[in-house]
């Protein structure tokens, strides 16, 4: 395990204007997406994120050719030399994003042999919407211990139902269809704006393929696809974590590229909480002023347009200093509140039964050593570290590369104090716990 650490110290007022990178969630699905085309896509704003690390790992394993210039964000992908279908299972082991290939090899290939995702802290995360419809469309899967087989000489459209609009499904299900001769239609899919972005890409390369309202998506089968170019969207939680560092500290912000469109609820939240919000033209750039006494609100998750699962554990941590009780209910993810305990040690109070966390706003959370269990868990660790007294020593800190570019960066920026560091030692002896402030105070 890692011993590097976040360290965080108490901030105020986090302040000024932030570029955003590329959305993770849309860039991690697009690139799999390339293996439907044989020849040079090249991809813009793109974040140098852990997980588009291991994707590029992924690609190049499969005998993609892939150049990513850091400093421009700009990913090149030749993919006419891809000879392989299947994925070794440590490289399948790092992300479960990994398991987006199997509808783009079994379109290309016919054939796909990966090792299973595997669950994970947040859930059990299992693939039976994927396994479940590919059968549907003619494939046949085999699942052997950790090892999933799919063969289809030939995919069959056919008209799939997801019972939950999961976003992987959904997009898995599309890249399977778009080379798939007949209509296919995807009914109850997810429509999320990442969903969105990858439709977009599919239609460039000359995919026809629409999304029908409410939450149909529609594709007619096309013989070949080409190779694209493409900007990926902004990462509206990237934004959304901006934004609260900015409302958490009683700063000001300006996001001009924040995809306000992609963030209606969580808006309308931070606006309910007494925080100022200005919305760009056309729907792109948020300012933030926040308020002196934030109030608590309640905020249940669910799939787009509901409140992300995503900014939830962030926005969980801009509850425990607000005035009042705020009730969260996380229904996307059942093992979702795990940051709860690492508030909870900073002095947040906070109940949980089942899906179900009532935080009750306190006056000072306490800087002490926490461990992030998730990307976004990091990121509500480290806004509470901003407004917690003393010094938050995170460790998990994986986490935190694998979801964000440089984050940390925009955070100091702003004013926050924020930096790596190799060993904690130091700050974990010198940081208060909240029992050891009970006795400071006591004696
Ligand atoms: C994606 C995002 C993740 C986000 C999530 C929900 C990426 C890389 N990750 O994850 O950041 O939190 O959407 O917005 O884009 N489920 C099943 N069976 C399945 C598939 C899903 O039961 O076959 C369940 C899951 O366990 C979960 C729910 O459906 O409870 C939603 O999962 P899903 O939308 O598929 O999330 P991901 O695509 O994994």
């Amino acid at each position: 395990m890692s011993n590097e650490y976040i360290i965080v110290e108490q901030s105020f007022g986090l302040s000024g204007e932030v570029q955003l990178t590329g959305a993770k969630n849309a860039v991690l699905v697009i690139m799999a997406s390339l293996i439907l085309t044989s020849g040079k896509s090249k991809l813009k704003n793109v974040p140098a994120s852990r997980d588009v690390l291991h994707m590029i790992t992924l690609l190049k394993d499969l005998g993609a050719q892939v150049f990513f210039d850091q400093e421009k964000n700009e990913l090149d992908v030749d993919t006419s030399t891809i000879v392989h279908y299947n994925v070794a299972p440590e490289i399948m082991k790092q992300m479960r994003a990994s398991v987006l290939v199997m509808g783009p090899l079994l379109a290309r290939f016919g054939c796909v042999d990966l090792a299973l995702p595997g669950g994970c802290v947040i859930g059990t995360r299992p693939i039976n919407y994927h396994i479940s419809n590919f059968e549907k469309m003619g494939a046949h899967v085999q699942i052997t211990g950790e090892s999933i087989s799919a063969r289809a000489s030939k995919l069959e459209a056919k008209k799939l139902i997801l019972e939950y609009p999961s976003v992987g499904a959904t997009e898995n299900l599309m890249m399977a269809a778009v080379l798939t001769p007949g209509t296919t239609k995807i009914i109850n899919a997810a429509v999320e704006p990442e969903v969105l972005d990858l439709v977009k890409v599919l239609q460039k390369m000359g995919a026809d393929i629409e999304v029908v309202p409410p939450a149909t998506i529609q594709i007619k089968g096309v013989a070949t696809l080409q190779p694209i170019k493409h900007e990926v969207i902004f990462d509206r939680l990237e934004a959304g974590s901006l934004l609260l560092a900015a409302a958490m500290t009683g700063g000001e912000i300006h996001l001009p590229q924040a995809p306000a469109y992609a963030l209606d609820l969580f808006l309308f939240k931070l606006q309910e909480m007494g925080h100022k919000i200005e919305v760009g033209n056309d729907d792109i750039g948020v300012r933030l002023k926040a308020t002196k006494s934030p109030r608590a609100v309640s905020f249940k998750t669910g799939p787009y347009p509901g409140f992300p699962t995503d900014l939830q554990a962030p926005m969980m941590a801009a509850q425990c200093l607000a005035s009042g009780t705020s009730v969260v209910q996380e229904t996307v993810f059942e093992n979702r509140l795990l940051h709860v305990r690492e508030l909870q040690k900073m002095g947040a109070q906070i109940s949980v039964q089942h899906n179900t966390a009532t935080v009750t706003g306190v006056e000072e959370l306490y800087g002490v050593p926490v461990i992030a269990t998730d990307i976004r868990a990091s990121c509500a660790l480290v806004l509470a570290g901003f407004v917690a007294k003393g010094t938050t020593v995170m460790s998990g800190i994986h986490h935190w590369r694998r979801g964000y570019e440089a984050l940390e960066k925009k955070l100091a920026m702003l004013g926050g104090t924020i930096a790596f560091q190799q060993h904690a030692s130091s700050h974990i002896k010198g940081c208060d716990s909240v029992e050891g402030i009970k006795k400071r105070v006591q004696l």
